[in-house]
């Protein structure tokens, strides 16, 4: 059996944190071989909250937990880390846009970066979900200058995933035989989700989606703005924000660093766009299509872009821009 590895899931007492922790301790994320020490960090008024969540993982009497650490401190959490799973942070309430979550947000990932910085393995791989989920990410990879820029990303799995499935369900087909959808830009109602090169399985005939679904009206209204307002529809539904599909969407993210992409196939995830191909601002951590060989992503390019497309890419670079800055401002007056 391979040595274990050190998984640290920040927000462990949370909605999404119920449904992510069974699906890793099981093995479905890092392999059945792989055994697990899980650190789990919470603030402190929630630690008896994490009590029964350890007790829980205990009672599941899977094989692969070699220990669970629970604890409310960054220093013993982030202490020789492989992996950082960042969740822990406010959600939204109906009614607000992610990035309103900025002023209580983002001083959690800067002080989470500094612990990145100091304490975890300098290979560690860092997925942040905690929402504005881009910039929270920016922040903490300025916050931890000895870890590589590319080992952090940031989840836009979820609207990935969610539109995979409205081609899916439009189409009559299972959501695995629709592939290559691209979601550009920021985890925000500006996001842009993009078929244009995204191919689908009908009646076993591998075609376009632009083809298959022969509805441009739909591609470029309803489905775009049902992806970009889904999350918002999922809070106005449940009062609360989504909970299962995240920790299904972080699952597929972090399987997919861990083993890689098929050949041929790419998926969505937010990263630094330093020196990306399709002149996106440096220095933003934005969503791309990209393939993951070996633990390491790369951008996949040479995807030709039109001009609605383009304008597309831009609005939410743009949005991602602004963040930045109301982000720097927060934090240069905390
Ligand atoms: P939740 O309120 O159920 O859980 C959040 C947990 O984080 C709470 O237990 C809270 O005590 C904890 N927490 C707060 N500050 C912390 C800190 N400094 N360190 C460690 N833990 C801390 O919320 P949730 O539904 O699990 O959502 C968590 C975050 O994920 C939110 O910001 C939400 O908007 C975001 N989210 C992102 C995506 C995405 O696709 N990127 C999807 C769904 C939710
Ligand atoms: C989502 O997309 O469901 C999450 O980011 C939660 C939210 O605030 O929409």
């Amino acid at each position: 059996m391979a040595e274990p590895i050190k998984v640290l899931v920040t927000g462990a007492a949370g909605q999404i944190a119920y449904s992510l922790l069974y699906t890793i301790v099981k093995g479905d994320v890092f392999g059945k071989d792989q055994p697990l020490i899980l650190v789990l960090l919470d603030i402190t008024p929630m630690l008896p909250v994490l009590e029964g969540v350890v007790m829980e993982i205990c009672d599941c009497a899977l094989p692969l937990v070699r220990e669970v650490i629970s604890t409310d401190k960054e220093e013993e959490a982030f202490k020789d880390i492989d992996v950082a799973i960042l969740v822990g942070s406010m959600p939204r309430r109906e009614g607000m846009e992610r990035k309103d979550l900025l002023q209580a947000n983002s001083k959690i990932f800067k002080s989470q970066g500094y612990a990145l910085d100091k304490l975890a393995k300098k290979t560690v791989k860092v997925l942040v979900v905690g929402n504005p989920a881009n910039t929270n990410c920016l922040t903490a990879i300025k916050c931890a200058p000895s870890i590589p820029k590319e080992n952090f990303s940031c989840l836009t799995r979820l609207d990935h995933n969610r539109a995979k499935a409205q081609i899916a369900y439009r189409l009559g087909v299972p959501s695995n035989d629709v592939k290559n959808v691209i979601i550009w830009g920021n985890h925000s109602s500006t996001q842009y989700p993009d078929v244009s090169h995204a191919v689908v399985k009908v009646k076993g005939k591998q075609m376009s989606v632009l083809d298959a679904v022969k509805d441009d009206s739909w591609l470029r209204g309803d489905f775009i703005t049902t992806v970009q307002n889904r999350g918002a529809a999922v809070i106005k539904a449940r009062k609360l924000s989504s909970a299962m599909s995240a920790a299904k969407a972080i699952s597929d993210h972090l399987r997919d660093i861990w083993f890689g992409t098929p050949e041929g196939e790419w998926v969505s995830m937010g990263v630094i766009s330093d020196g990306n191909p399709y002149n996106i601002p440096n220095d933003l951590v934005y969503s791309f299509p990209v393939q993951i060989k070996n633990k390491a992503w790369s951008i996949v390019e040479c995807l030709k872009i039109n001009d609605f497309s383009c304008e597309k890419m831009k609005a939410t670079a743009k949005e991602l821009t602004e963040e930045k800055e109301t982000a720097s401002e927060f934090l240069s007056s905390a």
